[in-house]
């Protein structure tokens, strides 16, 4: 009898000690580091100095969101950090100071994030606020299976929905609730909060937060799932992880109000001139999650080749390239390094005006090309037809053209071996093209500069299937018009 009295009160100890303890939350949902370099590094980082001390100071304040900005020298840096609203001061200093010093990982690169459970630190060379949703966006699901599986499905597709919809209305952005599983009697409880970033309006925020919403539904019934994005954050769990005292009551928020539909993108005409404008990089978010918590059936980091060809939407390609900066081009300049965990593709603008007809020439080509899967032929990830320009998005080669290696920087760097399987590999690749795939490809433009090379030099034709594309007067490429060696 004493010996079970004591027990239950150190049970109970050790729950209040808990309950009080604090808990900085720093469980690492996401980070990564953008791929290009700083020009100036000491100047850099005396501009992040900066603007980390100056959003310590803000959160010493009692602040749970706040952004700093430096722009002194070469290099400025843009800064952000979000505290979820129901940590403590203390826990959310803590969760940023974890954050800031695991940040600092990225060395030279010119932004970086980390997403904890608790807050999300994030610095940038250009200013960022207004990002709602992106490129690599992502759902974390883990724990083990919640109890009554099927009712706690339900019920956190319900509470989730109604978070979506009530915290874009709500003054803080941020909101938490729960529900029990089973109505009022039920043993089961959902938790939930969802949150957004206060730099971004109400639209950007319901945007965002709708996409986590299909990020976070293939979760239950596991027992925990997030998601995490730019601008929006959104968590269930079966356990508490928020004080009770946190939770509001939904309901005032759900009337229901239309929302006029918009398209921000706006069809415009390129200049029809050349094939390939540009080609630049994205950096997709590292799509790591921990090995605690494990991922079902949808592998995240599944290459893109197995889901087909995905479509962008003109924002997400832009903002990947960062406006289709003259920085992310490629073969100008050096893109430099690309970082490690970091999914890499390509993304090329097609200087053809936008007709009707173009568009959907673009669209049937794409298609085609989308099912060629051959070991030396580029593979197409992606397109995006909507929008001021045809963009299409490759699988990134690390080592570049082979005009490179054999008339530019990379000059006599290849050895015949090399050589000799980078005329194989071609060779089989045309081959495929012609006699293989069930449409024969006529390529028409075989140059040095569309012949790519990956990781190991083994060739990647480029460009196939595009040729149709360009209008009469154009499908006889000369050397002039091509401008290759
Ligand atoms: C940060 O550093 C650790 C250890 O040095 C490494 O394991 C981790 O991958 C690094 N993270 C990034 C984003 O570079
Ligand atoms: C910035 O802070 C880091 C870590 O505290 C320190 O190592 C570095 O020297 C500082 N850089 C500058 C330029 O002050
Ligand atoms: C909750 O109730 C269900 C049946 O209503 C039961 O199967 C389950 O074991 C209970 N769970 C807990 C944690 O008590
Ligand atoms: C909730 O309770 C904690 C103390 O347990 C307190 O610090 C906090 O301000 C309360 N929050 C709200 C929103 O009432
Ligand atoms: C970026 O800087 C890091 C560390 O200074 C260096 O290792 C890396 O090679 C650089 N990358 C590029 C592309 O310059």
């Amino acid at each position: 009898m004493e010996l079970l009295r004591i027990c239950i009160s150190l049970t109970v100890i050790w729950c209040l000690l808990e309950m009080g303890a604090s808990n900085p939350q720093t469980v690492l949902l996401n980070q990564g580091c953008s791929m290009f370099n700083v020009t100036s590094f000491s100047g850099f980082s005396r501009n992040l100095n900066a603007t980390l001390t100056e959003l310590r100071g803000q959160l010493d304040k009692g602040m749970h969101f706040a952004v700093a900005q430096e722009a002194t020298g070469s290099d400025p840096v843009y800064a952000m950090v979000q505290c979820r609203n129901y940590m403590s001061r203390n826990d959310c200093i803590s969760c940023f100071s974890t954050a800031s010093s695991q940040i600092r990982n990225c060395s030279a690169a010119n932004g970086a994030r980390v997403i904890f459970d608790g807050c999300f630190l994030r610095y940038e060379s250009n200013m960022f606020y207004q990002e709602s949703t992106q490129v690599g966006n992502l759902g974390i699901c883990g724990g083990s299976t919640a109890s009554q599986q099927n009712v706690f499905g339900t019920t956190v597709e319900r509470l989730l929905g109604d978070l979506v919809k009530a915290t874009p209305k709500i003054d803080s952005f941020f909101a938490a609730s729960r529900e029990e599983v089973g109505g009022v009697n039920g043993n089961v409880t959902a938790y939930g909060v969802a949150q957004c970033m206060e730099t971004i309006d109400e639209k950007g925020c319901m945007e965002c937060l709708k996409v986590a919403l299909a990020n976070i539904q293939r979760c239950p019934p596991d027992s925990d799932g997030r998601a995490v994005d730019t601008g929006c954050f959104l968590r269930y769990s079966d356990s508490p992880f928020f004080g009770a005292n946190y939770t509001i009551d939904l309901k005032p928020f759900l009337k229901t109000r239309n929302t006029t539909k918009r398209d921000a993108l706006i069809g415009g005409l390129v200049g029809g001139g050349g094939l390939l404008l540009l080609i630049t990089l994205l950096l997709f978010w590292v799509r790591k999650s921990r090995n605690n918590m494990a991922v079902p059936q949808e592998d995240v980091e599944a290459p893109p080749e197995l889901q087909g060809p995905l479509t962008y939407t003109y924002k997400e390609l832009n903002f990947a390239t960062t406006n289709f900066s003259q920085q992310n081009k490629l073969g100008e300049g050096g893109f430099g390094e690309v970082y490690k965990n970091g999914r890499v593709v390509a993304v090329k603008k097609l200087a053809i005006s936008k007709s009707e007809k173009v568009k959907a020439e673009f669209d049937t080509e794409v298609k085609l090309i989308s099912n060629v899967h051959h070991r030396n032929l580029v593979r197409l990830v992606g397109c995006c037809s909507k929008g001021p320009e045809l963009l299409l998005v490759y699988e990134f080669m690390p080592n570049g053209s082979l005009d490179k290696h054999l008339f530019g920087e990379g000059h006599g760097s290849l050895n015949w071996k090399q050589r000799f399987d980078i005329i194989v590999g071609t060779a089989k690749g045309l081959a495929y093209l012609h006699e293989e795939f069930h449409a024969c490809i006529i390529h028409r433009d075989i140059k040095p500069s569309n012949i790519l090379l990956d990781r190991d030099l083994q060739p990647k034709i480029a460009d196939f299937g595009l040729v149709r594309l360009l209008p009469e007067d154009q499908t006889h490429l000369s050397t002039k018009f091509a401008g290759t060696l």
